[in-house]
């Protein structure tokens, strides 16, 4: 298997997958409020994803070595990474929960996304670190060009989140995407600039950074096969974007009226 460059057809494809991903972290904003349970947001996820006419790719992945994946979205709060599975315990004021989405259309596209939904007042250190990490993925997201490497993706994140004090989980990493859910390249949020795979027009890829308030190390919950979370429980966030790679630079796929504003630093480079 090599990274497939997808055609117009399949990058038009792709643009609706990818539309559509985010159309559900939309719906499902308003709904988050202290007290939802985190199985509450799952219904509401798989309700708009029946009214699309998508399907979830979570529900029944098995990657070798796991279990099926018993929900129709990823519900990861506080310590947890990634992964977390949809449960009946409500979300009290502080809590930070990111929703990862990720549906099929009709047509056997694939589109990714997730978002840091805030529960109510956070702590200044929550707020904080979903802010940041949403400012690294975009820093990533900046170096996204032809003839740009992987490496200058992974380096400025990690660039970024070490120079404020937090950490990048290495276990997991964004990753190819069309009409498999994970296609190659890895795109690692780490590493040394010029390194890795040359970026080339047409190819799509998600950028998804895990950064922690404290060490990177993580470990799995334990008891469902899939809940990863951090080692010394400190706090974690995460947010991801599916990118094209364009003849001039990027094009983020999975943008909608629901994520915050683009970083200034962003509108800087495009005007
Ligand atoms: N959506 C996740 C990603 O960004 C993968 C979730 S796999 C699951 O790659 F089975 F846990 F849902
Ligand atoms: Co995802
Ligand atoms: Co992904």
């Amino acid at each position: 298997m090599s990274i497939t460059i997808k055609t117009a057809a399949d990058i038009a494809a792709m643009r609706e997958a990818c539309r559509l991903a985010s159309e559900v972290l939309d719906y499902i904003a308003p709904h988050i409020q202290p007290g939802i349970t985190t199985l509450e947001i799952d219904r509401l996820g798989a309700e708009c994803m029946a009214r699309q006419g998508t399907r979830s790719a979570t529900v029944g992945y098995q990657p070798p070595g796991y279990p099926p994946y018993p929900a129709s979205l990823c519900t990861s709060v506080n310590h947890v990474v990634c992964h977390g599975i949809p449960n009946d315990k409500p979300l009290k004021k502080g809590d930070i929960v990111n929703v990862d989405v990720t549906v099929i259309t009709q047509d056997g596209w694939y589109g990714d996304s997730s978002r840091m939904y805030l529960i109510g007042e956070c702590s200044v250190a929550a707020k904080r670190l979903c802010a940041l990490t949403y400012e690294a993925m975009w820093h990533g997201i900046l170096q996204v060009k032809p003839g740009a490497k992987l490496g200058d993706i992974g380096h400025a994140i990690q660039k970024f989140a070490e120079s404020h004090g937090l950490s990048v989980v290495r276990e997991f990493c964004g990753h190819g995407i069309g009409k498999n859910f994970h296609e190659e390249p890895q795109v690692l949020h780490y590493g040394r600039p010029g390194t890795l795979e040359e970026l080339k027009p047409g190819m799509i890829f998600t950028i998804e950074p895990m950064l922690n308030v404290g060490r990177r190390e993580i470990k799995e919950l334990g008891n469902d096969g899939w809940t990863i979370i951090t080692k010394d429980r400190s706090l974690s966030a995460q947010w991801e974007h599916t990118v094209l790679v364009t003849p001039t630079g990027y094009e983020v796929l999975t943008l909608s009226a629901g994520y915050p504003a683009l970083p200034d630093f962003v509108h800087a480079t495009t005007t």
